[in-house]
Order: structure tokens, then sequence, then C-alpha cells
């Protein structure tokens, strides 16, 4: 009988992987989408190139760090020496250049938090926004690209998430809730802690490559082809890692003390980086360290109301992860 008993709850498990494996499949974009941002990006990379020929474009944001939604708009980030110029400027000469090119509904928001330049391109219908000189974001979005290199459970699971919190109404900053860029650092955090671990913390790497930038420097492990089976000792899949992840935001992360930090492959203190209470608006009610600016905290949107949102919603999700018949549909279910 107890044969027959692991034998049924082996299949459960597997019935959870498959069901949650197909949901990733149903989220990854098709690779024709990766053609034609490119061939966008030549388009600009043209236009850009007549007036500045030193100035670089990047991608970046979701449509470069491997963990971007089918037809998603393109981030790009215009990289050149200002000199005096001033970014306004810059950015109103932009919408001039593009504007007398093919490309629709282009608007210069030079008073937006981060500034940039929105256009429509009709060719592919792709929308696009570019910044300039936002080149942390660059390079965190090769962090982001390289950490889901090196293990498939990563992007399993970060598409998940994603899913999930766009689903439930959890990753809108302007409500207070996170940014998608949060969701997968609190995914890489993740599995860094499993045991054995997932994922290796590269930040704490020999050192391969080194990006200086405003001031800060930005150095880790980038051979990430060489850690491809750094995760093996690990063999759980995705349903149970699923169920941890939200286990693990619902009951065990210790919000009133500690800092989640992908850089050292840990948790900090909030005490040790003073983020023990309000300063401005910053309330430091979840603390998620960004990488590289170790000063910023991802979590400083989130509210006293919306903290309560999250949980609720981290503890529904462990709920239904621990109980319903069918996880991979429940979870996803809108609010
Ligand atoms: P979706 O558009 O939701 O699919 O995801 P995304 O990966 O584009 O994420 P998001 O729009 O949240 O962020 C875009 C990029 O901005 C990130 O990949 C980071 O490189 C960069 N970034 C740097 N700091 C921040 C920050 O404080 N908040 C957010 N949201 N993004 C940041
Ligand atoms: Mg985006």
């Amino acid at each position: 009988r107890i044969v027959k008993r692991q034998t049924a709850c082996r299949s459960d498990i597997e019935r959870l992987n498959d069901s949650f494996l197909a949901v990733f499949a149903s989220l990854i974009p098709a690779d024709e989408e990766k053609v034609k941002q490119k061939q966008l990006l030549t388009v600009l990379e043209k236009l850009v190139g007549k007036e500045w020929p030193e100035a670089r474009l990047y991608l970046y944001g979701s449509c470069a760090n491997s963990f971007g939604f089918p037809k998603s708009d393109i981030d790009v980030c215009l990289v050149m020496e200002l000199g005096d110029i001033d970014k306004s400027e810059v950015l109103l000469k932009l919408a001039d250049i593009l504007q007398s090119d093919n490309l629709q509904n282009v608007q210069a928001l030079t008073r937006a938090r981060v500034p940039i330049v929105k256009l429509m391109d009709p060719i592919t219908s792709i929308s696009c926004d570019i910044c300039v000189n936002n080149v942390l974001a660059v390079v965190n979005t090769k962090l982001l690209h390289d950490y889901a290199q090196i293990d498939v459970r990563l992007r399993q699971l970060a598409f998940i998430v994603k899913h999930w919190a766009k689903s439930r109404g959890v990753n809108e900053t302007y409500q207070g809730t996170l940014s998608s860029y949060a969701y997968v650092l609190m995914c890489i955090h993740f599995l860094q802690q499993r045991r054995p671990a997932i994922l290796p913390c590269l930040q704490a790497m020999e050192v391969t490559y080194v990006a200086t930038v405003d001031s800060v420097e930005c150095a880790y492990f980038d051979q990430v082809d060489k850690l491809q089976s750094f995760g093996s000792r690990n063999g759980e899949k995705i349903g149970q890692l699923v169920w941890a992840f939200f286990h693990y935001w619902a009951y065990c992360h210790d919000y009133a003390n500690d800092v989640i930090s992908v850089r050292t492959g840990s948790t900090l203190s909030k005490r040790a980086k003073d983020w023990t209470r309000r300063v401005g608006n910053d309330r430091h009610l979840i603390c998620i360290e960004d990488p590289f600016e170790i000063s910023h905290d991802l979590g400083r949107v989130v509210d006293k109301y919306s903290i309560r949102v999250l949980r609720e919603e981290f503890e529904r999700a462990a709920e239904i992860m621990q109980y319903d018949p069918n996880p991979s549909v429940t979870l996803f279910e809108p609010y």
C-alpha cells in the first residue's frame, strides 16, 4: 500500500511540474520578436548615428534580460558624452530626428523621473522608450541576463512569478507594489538560498567583468558558460520551487529585520544598512538591495497599505500551492 501511495504522490508532483512548465512555455516570446527588435534597433542606430556618430544604443530591461513577455515594449538607452549639453536638449533633438523619419507617436517626456522619448514603429508595431545615459540599467540588465544562463529554473520561476504578479495586480510601482526587476531579484536571491544552492553569487566570485558607472564599480564573474552544472546537485523542479518561493515570502522572510541581497548571496540586517526607519518617502517595509546601487532599496515604493496587499497575496499563493487541486490555474486568477 505504501508503494502505491508513493507512486500516486510522485505522479501528482510530476503533474504539478508539467502544468507549470506548460504555463512557462505559454509565456515565452517567439524568436521572431527578437528579430523585429533588432531590426528596429538598427533603424534607430542609423538615425542617431547621423547626428551623434559617437553615440551608442543599448537595449535594457525585459527585452534584453531574458525575462521578457511576448509583445512587450522595448527599452533603449542612448549612451553618449554630454559635455555641457543638457539631457532635455538631447531628448528634444532626438525626438526631432525620429519624427522626421517614419516613426509614429514620437514624444519627448523631459520631466519624467527617467526622462525619455517614446515612439512607435509602424513597420514592426513595436513601441519603444529611449532614455539617455542610464548605464546602470544596461549593466544590471546584463547581470540578470547572465544569471538566466546558469540554470533554466530561474527563467521558469521568474516568468511564473511575473505572470502571477501581473495577474494579481501586484506589479504596479505607482500603486506601491513591486517592479518586475524587483521580482526577478527576489527569484535570484531565493535560488541562491536553496540548499544545495541552485544559483551562485556572481558578485562574490572572481571578477571577469568590470564597468565603472557614475562612480559605482560594477564587477562580477560573467563567464557563465562555465557554470552550466552549478545547480545540478539540487534536483528540485519548478513545481516545488514555486511552492517554496511563495512559502518563503509568506512565512519565512523576516520583514522586520532583513534585507535581501543578491550582491552578497545572502540577507543583510536592516540595521547595518540603516534602513530601519522611514526617510523621506522610503519606508523600507520590504527591503531588496539593488545589486550595484547598494543604497537603493527596490522595496522603497511599498507603503503601509501596499505591504499588506503584497503579504496577503504571498499568503494566498502559498495556500493555493499547499491545498488547491489545480494551482497552476488558481494562482493566476485575476483579482
Ligand atoms: P516588464 O516590462 O514588466 O516585463 O519588466 P522589465 O524587466 O522591463 O522591468 P522594469 O520595467 O521593472 O525595469 C526596467 C529596467 O530598469 C530594469 O531591468 C532595470 O535594468 C532598470 N532599473 C534600475 N533601477 C530600477 C528601479 O528602481 N526600478 C525599476 N523598475 N527598474 C529599475
Ligand atoms: Mg519594462
